[in-house]
C-alpha cells in the first residue's frame, strides 16, 4: 500500500467527483460502498496489521482503496522503531485534513506503534483525528468508527489485551490470487533490549496455538497460496508461553506436512531462542527455505552486554558455526546497529571483523536513535551523528561488496523458482543497466529463488504469465543485478 498523495490536484478531483455525484441527485451515501485507505509504515508486523484492519472493516461494508481521495476512511498505520516518526505522521494527517474539507464524513485514524505509545495525547494535539487504535485493539476498529459516526465522540483505544484473553482475528481467506502470504505465529516480545521499543508498543508475547496456525496456513493453501512467512517480532521464542507444548522448530515441522504448501519462511528470530532442533530444521525440513535472518546487532561482546541481549558474540559464532557445518546451502543475514551509546572505534572495528568473519549474504544497518522510554534512552547518546555516518557508510561498503560477491555465485546456475506474477519492470531504477535489459527481454514473470532473491523470467504470452504463477520452475540465471537477478526458463 504506497502514498498516492494528497496534493491540491487530487483534492480538486475529489470536489469535482463529489459535485458530478450531487448533479446526479445527491444519493451519494446510498450509491457508494465505503472505502478505507490505509497507508502503512514500517515492518512486515505493520503490512500484517493492515490486512488485519481491513479484513476486521470489510465485515463493516468497507473496501479498500489505493486513492485516499476516495477514502471514507483514512488511517496510518505508523512505526516508531527506528525513525523519529511523529513529524512526519503529523504533517500527513495535516494534508488528509483538508480532505474533510470535501468530505465532512471523512473519518481519520492512527494506528500501530505511534498510536499505542501517545493514546489520547495524539487526539488531544491534533484535533482533526478520529480515532486511535493500538495494535491489541484492531477487531474493536469497525466499532470504533462506528461510534465516532454515530456519536459524534472521537475514540482512542489503546489497551495491551492480557495475554490470557488474548484472541488471534480470525483467519479470512484470501481472494487477491496471492502466491505468498504471511502468517502471525505470535505477537510481542518479552526480551526487552535495551535500544527497542517494541516490547512497549507490541507489549508480552503471545503465541497463537499450533492447531490455529496449521489451520491458517491450510486455508490459506487452499485459496492458492503456495508459500508461508511466519511472522513474530521474536519469532523462535514460539511456544514459550504455552509451556513450550509445541516449540517453533516442532511448528515448522507440523506446517510443512500440509499439501500444497511448497515453502516456508520466518523471521525474525533472537540468537538466545535459536535451538539445536531450528538449526536442524534447516538440514531436515526440504520446505524450510535457506535463507536465515538472525540478528546479532554488534559484534562487540561490551556492547551486546549495554543492549542487554542477553548473548554473546562467541555462542552466536558458534551457532552460525554448526549451521554451516550441517546446512552449508543457507544464507545467512542479519540485523546491525552503529553507534550505540559507549560504541568506541575498537567495539566498531569488531563489528567489521564480524562481517569478514560470517560473510553475510545480505544485512540490515542502522544508525542508533534513542527511544524514548527504553533503556538506553537513558544513557548518553556519545557518538556523534557524523561519526554514526561515517561508521554506517564503512559497514556498508564492506557488506556491498560481500553482497555483490555473493550475488555473483547465481551467474549461470540453475536455481528453483516459485513464480509470484507479472514482473514490475522498472523495479531496478528506470535508468538502470538491468532495467534496460530487462525492458528489452518484454513480457516477464517474477518469482524468488530460495534464498528469496527476486528473479526476472521472460516469457511470451499473459497466458504463459498465468500459467507459471503459484508454480515452481528451473531458471537458468543470466543476468545479475545489485539486488535481483534475471534468467531463462529451462
Ligand atoms: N525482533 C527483531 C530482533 O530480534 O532483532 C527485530 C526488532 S526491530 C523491529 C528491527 C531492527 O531495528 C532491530 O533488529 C535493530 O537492528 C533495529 N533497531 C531497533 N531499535 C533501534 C534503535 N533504537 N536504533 C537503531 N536501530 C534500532
Ligand atoms: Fe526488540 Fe530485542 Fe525484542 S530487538 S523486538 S526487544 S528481541
Amino acid at each position: 500500500m504506497t502514498m498516492t498523495g494528497a496534493s491540491s490536484l487530487s483534492i480538486a478531483q475529489k470536489a469535482h467527483a463529489q459535485a458530478e455525484l450531487e448533479g446526479l441527485g445527491g444519493h451519494t451515501s446510498a450509491v457508494l460502498q465505503r472505502h478505507v485507505y490505509i497507508e502503512t509504515m514500517g515492518c512486515q508486523m505493520n503490512v500484517y496489521d493492515t490486512e488485519r484492519m481491513q479484513e476486521a472493516l470489510a465485515s463493516a461494508g468497507y473496501v479498500p482503496t489505493s486513492e485516499v481521495e476516495r477514502a471514507d476512511l483514512a488511517i496510518v498505520n505508523t512505526c516508531s522503531v527506528r525513525d523519529k516518526v511523529e513529524h512526519k505522521v503529523t504533517s500527513l494527517l495535516g494534508v488528509w485534513k483538508k480532505l474533510k474539507e470535501f468530505n465532512p464524513d471523512l473519518v481519520l485514524g492512527m494506528a500501530g506503534c505511534v498510536a499505542q505509545q501517545e493514546g489520547q495525547k495524539l487526539l488531544d494535539k491534533l484535533p482533526h483525528l478520529d480515532l486511535v487504535v493500538g495494535p491489541d485493539q484492531i477487531a474493536q476498529l469497525p466499532s470504533l468508527v462506528e461510534a465516532r459516526r454515530a456519536q459524534n465522540q472521537r475514540q482512542s483505544a489503546t489497551a495491551f489485551v492480557h495475554r490470557r484473553e488474548y484472541t488471534f482475528p480470525e483467519p479470512v481467506p484470501p481472494s487477491d490470487g496471492r502466491v505468498t502470504s504471511m502468517v502471525t505465529v505470535m505477537k510481542g516480545c518479552n526480551k526487552v533490549c535495551s535500544f527497542c521499543i517494541v516490547p512497549f508498543t507490541r507489549g508480552r508475547e503471545v503465541s497463537k496455538p499450533a492447531a490455529d496456525v496449521v489451520r491458517e496456513v491450510q486455508l490459506l493453501v487452499d485459496a492458492g497460496v503456495r508459500e508461508v512467512t511466519l511472522l513474530g517480532q521474536n519469532v523462535n521464542s514460539y511456544g514459550k508461553d504455552r509451556d513450550g507444548e509445541v516449540d517453533f522448530a516442532e511448528l515448522i515441522h507440523q506446517v510443512a506436512e500440509i499439501d500444497g504448501l511448497e515453502r516456508i519462511r520466518f523471521t525474525t528470530s533472537h540468537p538466545m531462542d535459536c535451538t539445536d532442533a531450528l538449526i536442524e530444521a534447516f538440514a531436515t525440513c526440504k520446505k524450510l527455505m535457506p535463507f536465515f535472518h538472525l540478528p546479532i546487532q554488534s559484534g562487540s561482546p561490551a556492547v551486546l552486554a549495554g543492549m542487554r541481549r542477553h548473548h554473546g558474540v562467541d555462542d552466536y559464532l558458534e551457532k552460525v558455526d554448526k549451521l554451516r557445518r550441517i546446512a552449508p546451502h543457507v544464507a545467512l543475514s542479519t540485523d546491525l546497529i552503529v553507534g550505540f551509546p559507549g560504541e568506541t572505534l575498537d567495539d566498531f572495528e569488531m563489528t567489521m571483523q564480524l562481517l569478514e568473519r560470517v560473510r553475510y549474504a545480505t544485512l540490515y544497518s542502522f544508525m542508533y536513535s534513542a527511544r524514548p522510554g527504553t533503556r538506553a534512552a537513558e544513557l548518553k547518546d556519545d557518538v556523534p551523528l557524523a561519526e554514526k555516518k561515517r561508521r554506517l557508510q564503512r559497514l556498508q561498503a564492506v557488506q556491498d561488496a560481500l553482497t555483490a560477491e555473493w550475488l555473483a555465485g547465481f551467474h549461470g546456475r540453475a536455481v528453483e523458482v516459485l513464480f509470484e506474477g507479472p514482473s514490475r519492470l522498472h523495479e531496478a531504477g528506470p535508468q538502470s543497466k538491468l532495467s534496460q535489459v530487462r525492458e528489452s527481454r518484454g513480457l516477464q514473470v517474477m518469482g524468488r529463488t530460495p534464498e528469496n532473491l527476486k528473479v526476472n523470467v521472460a516469457v511470451d504470452t499473459p497466458e504463459q504469465l498465468a500459467a507459471l504463477t503459484g508454480r515452481l520452475g528451473r531458471v537458468r540465471i543470466d543476468l545479475v543485478g545489485q539486488n535481483s537477478l534475471g534468467g531463462q526458463l529451462i
